[in-house]
């Protein structure tokens, strides 16, 4: 069941010109399932029509604070109060300044009264207009009042300036809106996360790799960020945005993937040791012995080439070896049959916490798929079997799991 299912959502929309991008959050909030009620300032409508806004969230739009209202129609202060969230998108510098000074002069601000749930607002503003003092007063003010942000990002601006002001894009506002809904279960962690394949040259136009996509290392760290971890994200050669919020360390051979997990793993940042390592890669288990400088060139008169190739060191079973006890290791084990027992030896052989064992063989899992199914197992023969679901749910019950673990690790 995806995570939006059902939910609650408020969307109000100031009077600023990326009202236009809020109609994109509806609609995406309205494909995963949540509920989503409009509520515009005049100002707002006057971007945006109320035609739009119904037609997009499939119900009513409450505009005027002073509304008969029709019968049977929710209360809107209720409304306010048992939304799972709202989202006020575009927060507009006036917006902002009546909200700050807990102004109720219309709809929106009257609800936002009331409001004691998560609230997230997304500014939007003429550069000169987000860095004046009176905005950035009025922001602070928000932050202590409990509001979240999300942006304002820099580039240019429909007023043909540019700069810092620009709405944070759609795709931007549901991450930021989906961590303000998940309990920060592990805030104050941090953990390393590998993902994607690995390439290995062979001369200046070859290499060796893949099938990795990285979806999985993906939804690893989307879901330790979403949990409120600080993520070091070391990746190979993936066609993936960004997860927000993440530390991103890319490489492209195993043996740079060995040295940046090393480093991370060793070394605290800002006096934080890493708490956790998820290994997710497909790390090349061998490399060409040497990577020729010039183009290989085919050899007309032989019908066969051999490579000669070198072992590369393997992360996993480092970091492991390397843990210092309050540290938790998980690693992955694509496997092609035997799966459980193949993953048994494997977790004792690289001396890991846990193994993530899937087999990529069967139906819905593996290489690029969207979906899996996983075995987890532990020390002492622990293990717990998950049907086939959506990697996203997969790497939200890896994460749970790992905060047990280190939940139980920091107990003794
Ligand atoms: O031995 P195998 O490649 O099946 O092990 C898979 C697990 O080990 C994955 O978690 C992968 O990220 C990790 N690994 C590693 N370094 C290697 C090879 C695999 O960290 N050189």
């Amino acid at each position: 069941m995806s995570f939006w299912n059902g939910k609650q959502i408020v969307i109000g929309i100031g009077g600023g010109i990326a009202a236009y991008k809020s109609l994109e959050v509806i609609r995406r909030l309205r494909e995963a399932g949540a509920m989503v009620v409009p509520v515009p300032t005049p100002a707002g409508l006057r971007f945006v029509t109320e035609l739009t806004l119904q037609s997009l969230a499939g119900g009513p739009v409450h505009g005027e604070l002073m509304q008969p209202r029709q019968p049977g129609e929710m209360d809107h202060i209720r409304l306010a109060r048992e939304a799972d969230l709202v989202i006020i998108a575009p927060a507009t510098a006036d917006l902002m300044a009546r909200m700050a000074a807990g102004q109720a002069d219309d709809l929106l601000t009257a609800l936002l009264l009331a409001r004691r749930g998560p609230t997230l607002a997304a500014p939007a503003m003429n550069p000169a207009m987000w860095s004046h003092p009176a905005t950035q007063r009025n922001v602070a003010r928000l932050r202590e009042d409990g509001v979240r942000m999300i942006g304002p990002e820099s580039g240019a601006l429909a007023c043909g300036e540019s700069g810092e002001g620009r709405m944070a894009e759609p795709a931007a506002i549901l991450e930021a809106a989906r961590r303000a809904l998940t309990p920060p279960i592990l805030a104050g962690r941090r953990f390393l996360i590998t993902a994607g394949p690995t390439r290995e040259e062979l001369d200046p136009v070859r290499f060796l790799t893949n099938h990795s996509s990285g979806k999985m290392g993906w939804e690893t760290a989307l879901a330790a960020l979403r949990a409120g971890a600080e993520v070091d994200l070391v990746h190979g050669p993936v066609a993936l945005p960004p997860p927000p919020g993440a530390r991103l360390l890319p490489v492209t051979t195993a043996g740079e993937m060995h040295a940046t997990a090393l480093k991370a793993w060793l070394e605290p940042r800002d006096g934080r040791e890493c708490d956790a390592a998820i290994l997710t890669a497909a790390v090349a288990d061998y490399r060409p012995a040497q990577r020729q400088p010039e183009k290989i060139k085919k050899e007309h008169e032989e019908p066969e080439m051999h490579l000669t190739l070198t072992q590369n060191p393997d992360i996993l079973a480092e970091l492991s070896a390397r843990a210092n006890g309050r540290q938790v290791v998980c690693g992955f084990a694509a496997e092609t049959g035997n799966a459980l027992e193949r993953g048994r030896e494997k977790l004792a052989r690289k001396g890991c916490d846990l193994l993530a064992i899937n087999d990529v063989t069967a139906p819905g899992c593996g290489f690029g798929s969207a979906t899996n199914i996983v075995t987890l197992i532990g020390r002492d023969g622990w293990q717990e079997s998950w049907p086939l679901l959506p990697k996203e749910e997969v790497a939200e019950r890896l994460i749970r799991a790992l905060h047990a673990l280190l939940g139980q690790r920091h107990q003794t």
